[in-house]
């Protein structure tokens, strides 16, 4: 137990601003303290962080906290907070217990304040992290906008039954809230390059000209070892770090995005999300270790299951098509207790991939179509492939309350494509909701 908790405040307000994504180039977003993305925000594992937000858009909103262990009430959706409305405040508290990269944005009206800016990195750090010369967030996002530069709306019925089918991906694709920029990289070097896909539907197959790249982590932090790949996915939601380098001088590449189907309908196109530029060479201080950690396994992958779960498409008079889990949209699940392992059998039973998203819970995968996992990690968003049954493992630590499931495709969720559930602990319901949101004494 930490005896002294660091606090680190933060203020967020939430408004509309115009922000250059390239020269000449001006989108009236909506976001963070005026900047697209939002602020990134900084603390080290165990810190107790405090957000004063403040919403001066001129609809309500509500900050939800992607991936962090926080308690119930804190989590920021309508089912455990009342919406900030215009002109109101609210300060966010809470204990950020995990190392990694995380992320904070909208989660009211999504596909709209979403679709404008409302998002920004959290970044937790920690003395085992690794080693590294520079460490960047890598925030990506895809805008859909018209030849004037405005947020395009679908207004006939059939672009708008397409566009709740497939999702929203625009054409105009930022890193960091800007379109196509030029990173410097210096030779010999090895960065830590925290990636997170914060766009609406687009699935990024992340590709650097076909050189080598360490995957070093995921949403919950810090992999077992480094595995080396040339690509790699990322779905809306999930967040990946990688190590990015030695590069030698002069050499030039693209970070792409490879095509990936994720739809019958919808043909993917290569992209191109930035250019990277090695120049001069610098002295190296990056220290990788062949283990970062140790994941301990949650389950064996032939434990029972205890719930199962099914993400399906099916046809509707009023809408054209339903987003459901379970056969409903915004699905209520039965409770799940405190300290009873959940081991959940989530399948797909549609056309189309759908990345499954657990608010406040880290899970393991413990098998793909009967299939182990190659390797372990702690995830809280996991594409589910069409057709595809995925078996993933998680504890409901002490943190009692209201939580929630949904695809992190922006359109589906907004569909209905989610379930709630809640976490009870029959021991000591009460005085044990008290000691999870009192900070620094679990
Ligand atoms: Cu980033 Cu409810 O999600
Ligand atoms: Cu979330
Ligand atoms: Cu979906």
């Amino acid at each position: 137990m930490k005896t002294k908790t660091t606090v680190v405040e933060y203020e967020l307000e939430a408004g509309a601003f115009d922000w250059p994504i390239a020269p000449h180039k001006t989108v009236r977003a909506w976001g963070f303290n005026q900047q697209l993305p939002g602020p990134v925000l900084k603390a080290k594992r165990g810190d107790t962080l405090v957000i004063k937000f403040r919403n001066e858009l001129p609809e309500p909103t509500l900050i939800h906290w992607h991936g962090i262990r926080l308690a119930a009430p804190m989590d920021g959706t309508g089912e455990v907070q009342q919406p900030v409305g215009p002109g109101e405040e609210f300060e966010y508290r809470f204990v950020v217990p995990d190392a990694g990269t995380f992320w904070y944005h909208s989660h009211a009206n999504e596909t709209v304040q979403m679709e404008r800016g409302m998002y920004g990195a959290l970044i937790v750090e920690d003395e085992a992290d690794p080693v590294t010369d520079a460490d960047r967030v890598m925030l990506i996002d895809d805008m859909k906008l018209t030849a004037d530069q405005q947020f395009s709306e679908p207004g006939w019925f059939l672009p708008r039954i397409i566009e709740r089918h497939d999702g929203r991906e625009g054409d105009t694709l930022l890193i960091n809230g800007k379109e196509q920029p030029t990173i410097e990289i210096h030779a010999g070097q090895v960065e830590r390059w925290r990636f997170i896909n914060a766009s609406s539907a687009r699935y990024v197959v992340l590709y650097l000209g076909g050189k080598e790249f360490r995957i070093i982590g995921t949403d919950g932090g810090l992999l077992e070892q480094p595995r080396t790949v040339t690509e790699v996915l990322i779905t809306p939601g999930e967040r990946l770090d990688i190590l990015a380098g030695p590069f030698q001088k002069g050499e030039t590449f693209a970070i792409e995005s490879l095509p990936y189907d994720r739809t019958t309908f919808l043909k993917a196109k290569r992209r191109t999300l930035a250019t990277v530029q090695v120049r001069e060479p610098k002295p190296s201080v990056a220290f990788i270790p062949d283990s970062l950690r140790t994941i301990v396994p949650l389950a064996p992958p032939d434990a029972a299951v205890t719930r199962k779960i099914k993400f399906a498409v099916g046809p509707s008079w009023k809408n054209g098509m339903d987003f459901l889990v379970n056969e409903g949209t915004h699905t209520q699940d039965e409770p799940v207790r405190v300290g009873q392992l959940q081991v959940w059998e989530v399948s797909n039973a549609s056309l189309m991939d759908h990345p499954f998203h657990l608010h406040g819970f880290f899970f393991q995968v413990l098998e793909e179509n009967g299939q182990a996992p190659a390797y372990r990690a702690w995830k809280d968003t996991y594409n589910l492939k069409p057709r595809t049954t995925v078996k993933i493992a998680w504890m409901p630590d002490n943190r009692p309350g209201k939580w929630m499931y949904h695809c992190h495709i922006l359109e589906h969720h907004a569909a209905g494509m989610m379930a709630h559930f809640e976490v009870v602990n029959d021991a000591d319901p009460a005085h044990e909701t008290a000691h999870s949101l009192h900070p620094g004494c679990r």
